[in-house]
Order: C-alpha cells, then sequence, then structure tokens
C-alpha cells in the first residue's frame, strides 16, 4: 500500500473536520473521495500532503511513518496535490507555470536550476514539452495563463503538478466549471495518467465522473468515513443516499 491513514483526526477548536479516519490507496489506482460540503475531503488532503499536521493519527507512505514530514519533503516524496481554486501565476505563460512545477522535485539542485546553463535549459525544456503533450497544451506553451479559458486553466493546475512528478497525485475537484466536452477530455487523461502508474486520489462533487472514473470511492460524512468500495457498492449504500438525499447521485 503506497499510502495509508491510521486513525487520523483534526480538530478546528471544537469543530472536528476530520474523525478518526482509516484507509489506504492501492497503488496505480483512482481512488475516489466523495462526501457532502463540509465533510472534511480538503481538510484530509492538507493532511496527506502535510499543509496541516493531525491532531491525532498518522500518515504512512510505503510504510514509512511520514507524519511529521514537511509538505516539500512529501512533495519529493511524490505526494503532490491540486487545490480546490485554481492556482496559477497569471501572467507567466503555459510553459513558464509548468517550469514552476518542477521546483517542487529538484530541491537538492536548486543552485543549478536558478544558475541556468545550456544543459538544464534543454533539460526543462524537454521536460515541459513532454508534460504539455500529456496534458493537450502544447499549442498553448506561450499563451499567457490568464488568457486561458476555465477548463483550460483546471487542466494546466494538473499539467503543474505532473512537472513535480507525483507518485501519488491529489486532485481536489478538478471538474468544477467545465464543459462536457472539457469533461471527457480531462476524464481521458486522468486515464492516461492511471494507466502511466501514478496513484490518483479524486476528490469530486460530479457523480456522474467519480463513478466512471474510480476503482474505489470513500465515502466521508461529517468528518468520518461512512463506507468505502466500488462504485457500484457505494452507489447502493442506503446512508450514502441519505448523505446526498437533495443532491445529486
Ligand atoms: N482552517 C480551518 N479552520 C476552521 N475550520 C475549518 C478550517 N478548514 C476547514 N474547516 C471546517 O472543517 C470542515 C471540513 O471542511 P473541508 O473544507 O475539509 O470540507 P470539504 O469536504 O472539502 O467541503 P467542500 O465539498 O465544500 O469543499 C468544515 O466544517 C469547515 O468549515
Ligand atoms: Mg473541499
Amino acid at each position: 500500500m503506497p499510502l495509508t491513514l491510521h486513525r487520523v483526526t483534526k480538530a478546528f477548536g471544537g469543530l472536528v473536520a476530520v474523525n478518526q479516519v482509516s484507509f489506504s490507496v492501492r497503488p496505480g489506482t483512482i481512488h475516489g473521495l466523495i462526501g457532502p460540503n463540509g465533510a472534511g475531503k480538503t481538510t484530509l488532503f492538507s493532511l496527506i500532503t502535510g499543509f496541516y499536521k493531525p491532531t491525532s493519527g498518522r500518515v504512512e507512505l510505503d510504510g514509512v511513518d511520514i507524519t511529521s514530514l514537511s509538505t516539500s519533503a512529501r512533495a519529493l516524496k511524490g505526494l503532490v496535490r491540486t487545490f480546490q481554486g485554481t492556482m496559477l501565476f497569471p501572467d507567466q505563460t503555459v510553459g513558464e507555470n509548468v517550469e514552476n512545477g518542477m521546483l517542487a522535485t529538484i530541491r537538492p539542485r536548486l543552485l543549478d536550476w536558478l544558475v541556468e546553463t545550456s544543459g538544464t535549459k534543454a533539460m526543462k525544456c524537454a521536460q515541459t514539452d513532454e508534460i504539455l503533450e500529456f496534458a493537450q497544451l502544447s499549442n498553448l506553451r506561450h499563451a499567457k495563463a490568464r488568457d486561458l479559458s476555465h477548463g483550460q486553466q483546471r487542466v494546466l493546475g494538473i499539467a503543474i503538478a505532473l512537472a513535480a512528478r507525483p507518485r501519488v497525485l491529489l486532485l481536489d475537484e478538478p471538474f468544477t466549471g467545465m464543459t462536457a466536452g472539457e469533461k471527457d477530455r480531462l476524464v481521458e487523461m486522468l486515464e492516461r495518467i492511471r494507466q502511466s502508474g501514478t496513484t490518483v486520489i479524486l476528490v469530486e462533487h460530479d457523480m456522474r465522473t467519480v463513478m466512471r472514473l474510480c476503482d474505489v470511492i470513500t465515502v466521508l460524512n461529517f468528518g468520518k468515513v461512512l463506507t468505502e468500495g466500488t462504485p457500484e457498492e457505494v452507489r447502493r449504500h442506503p446512508e450514502v443516499m441519505a448523505a446526498y438525499l437533495g443532491t445529486s447521485l
């Protein structure tokens, strides 16, 4: 199991946002994390990637306790997230934004990176080419990030995360605000990410997409795990339907 949570809890004052959550993510899968607004999904991402330290419990990667590691140390180990809102440098080009993403993994060679030689420049360029092609953004390489459509900006956010060479990629509502066509293209891209061997944890409210993509789904409600199973098992679970009553499942 690359990533395992053991009874992870996070309290904000009196509010227990994540409450004794335990689950494992199998390598090479797309693992869905769903639940109503405020269920604790984004907080759990922050606990997995080190933005928050848990009040109690632990996070393990490959059987090693990483609970006390910083976000950058976890990124070097391959845990990389995107944010619920789009986080880009709007005045930089698409290509420059992707290059920024590489910084997360080249800390030990930061000086080489900053004092740019022709060798490092060529390497950056080749990696950027590869990622832009993968994300189908090559034709927008020299466009300013701010000039992209909302959907293209969301895809660029994922391309920046891919530049850090994640082993486990955590995506927080990547489909928000996308058109049907953009959603189809992103579904196909996430399938290619899975094929490449990268594990994905997907937080998403769009149930059709979640059911289509995920191998396993963990359902959170009020900070606790309500159930876990295949899309079919989760869809038929009576408490899941009750938790989502009034929303589209
Ligand atoms: N920094 C914080 N300080 C205090 N309370 C917080 C903080 N972050 C989150 N919370 C609270 O913790 C609970 C879980 O929030 P979280 O953002 O993790 O939910 P979520 O499942 O991601 O919801 P959504 O689907 O709306 O994004 C909510 O009640 C929220 O108000
Ligand atoms: Mg959230």
